[in-house]
């Protein structure tokens, strides 16, 4: 028979679990070891194999996603409620369950129904949003309906799009760009403005901000509703990245973002921030094609990378690895994560670079030369751009 309130709670979830009732299940107030780490999300899944519960960690930089089967999802979740977690809420049928305990082991338990509580979870989430719902630009570039609502098939891009402000505030904290300093930002490859947008609308009049997209036609519908939300700080211009005249002191830079550029488009968008100065620099990286040609597997990976997809993956890791090694090598101090569960989008590595130490370090120049040797790189664009030959 379950005792505490804690115990209670977890046969709750396991009881709504097995009759197929359970919706969702929160962990808040987390108190564990790592600081990154805000809340955990539980859903059901279907996965090939039968059903599985997703747990999605949510940390301050990304999400980590584990699908486990519901006993093994369950017994896990049970050492971290009351421990880890003081909170968790449990959407169940129609009703709400919520477990809440303190450091002192002090526990309550309440079960609501759940239209009533969805009600004011609903609206806490919102509030916890960085972009209101209710945002014009959001409406005029087709995200949500004129009630604030997120349209069909707009939900991933909206989650994107506040992920992505959560993850600038973050960075830029980090990177000592405080709340309240002004900032000069590019947005590199900024396609129909959603990511752009979302800085123009986090940030106000703080930041001056400069998207550029090849295609004139974005560009040209941009900047009308960049006007017609009186953003007077924020513009796009048509171009190509990688011909832009190299930056004059007018054209310094805090941040570049550059977020789903084509192959190396990245590579020059980094080039262009570390030549302007940017003290931050944030790029999601997309299509690795430009080494595949070159790449040559050492003997021992050759069976596993006859296949195609492997191949591929293993472009991407070099490319991107790469990238973050010239990156070190020029004085940034980097990360390389998930920006957003993998559920709503393939394309979520983001890599951010952080002005930290001197260039130049010949111990760094050497460790990247290995591994692209390893790996038979001879030539990669952002090398070329910074002028570091990769063979000697
Ligand atoms: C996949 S979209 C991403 C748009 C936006 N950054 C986002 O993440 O929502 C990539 C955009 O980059 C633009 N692009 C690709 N290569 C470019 C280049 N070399 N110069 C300028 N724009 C480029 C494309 O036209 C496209 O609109």
């Amino acid at each position: 028979m379950p005792s505490s309130h804690r115990d209670k709670f977890i046969a709750q979830l396991a009881a709504a679990v097995s009759a197929g009732t359970f919706a969702k299940l929160t962990l808040g107030k987390y108190r564990g070891a790592d600081p990154t780490v805000h809340n955990l999300h539980v859903r059901p899944v279907t996965l090939k194999s039968g059903p599985h519960l997703a747990l999605v960690w949510r940390h301050a930089t990304q999400d980590i996603t584990k699908n486990l089967p519901p006993d093994e999802a369950i017994a896990l979740l049970s050492g971290l409620i009351g421990a880890d977690f003081l909170h968790a809420h449990l959407f169940a049928g129609n009703t709400v369950t919520q477990f809440e305990s303190d450091p002192g082991g002090r526990s309550r338990l309440k079960t609501t129904a759940a239209t009533a509580v969805a009600a004011n979870t609903g609206h806490d989430r919102e509030k916890q949003h960085l972009i209101p719902a209710d945002s014009r630009w959001l409406r005029d570039l087709g995200v949500t309906n004129p009630h604030g609502q997120v349209r069909e098939g707009m939900a991933d891009k909206y989650r994107q799009i506040q992920k992505f402000a959560e993850v600038f505030q973050h960075l830029t904290a980090e990177a000592g760009l405080t709340a309240g300093q002004p900032l000069r930002i590019a947005d590199m490859g900024s396609g129909k403005g959603y990511l752009t947008f979302a800085l123009a609308g986090l940030l106000g009049g703080r930041a001056v901000i400069r998207g550029i997209e090849s295609r004139p036609a974005l560009v040209e519908t941009c900047n009308r509703i960049a006007r017609e939300n009186e953003f007077t700080h924020l513009s796009f211009t048509a171009g190509q990245i990688g011909a832009l005249p190299a930056p004059g002191t007018t054209d310094e830079l805090d941040v570049l973002i550059a977020l789903h550029a084509c192959d190396t488009a990245t590579d020059d968008a980094l080039a262009y921030g570390l030549k302007a100065g940017a003290r931050l620099l944030i790029v999601s990286p997309c299509c690795q094609k430009e080494l595949r040609p070159q790449l040559t597997a050492p003997p021992v990976l050759a069976p596993a990378l006859r296949h195609g997809i492997f191949q591929e993956r293993q472009a991407e890791f070099v490319t991107d690895a790469l990238r973050a090694l010239l990156l070190e090598w020029a004085g940034y101090r980097t990360k390389v994560f998930e920006f957003i569960s993998t559920e709503h989008t393939a394309k979520n590595l983001m890599i951010s670079a952080i002005e930290a130490h001197a260039p130049g370090d010949p111990g760094r120049r050497d460790r990247l030369r290995e591994f692209a040797a390893f790996y038979g790189i001879r030539t990669q664009r952002l090398a070329t751009l910074l002028q570091l030959p990769l063979t000697v």
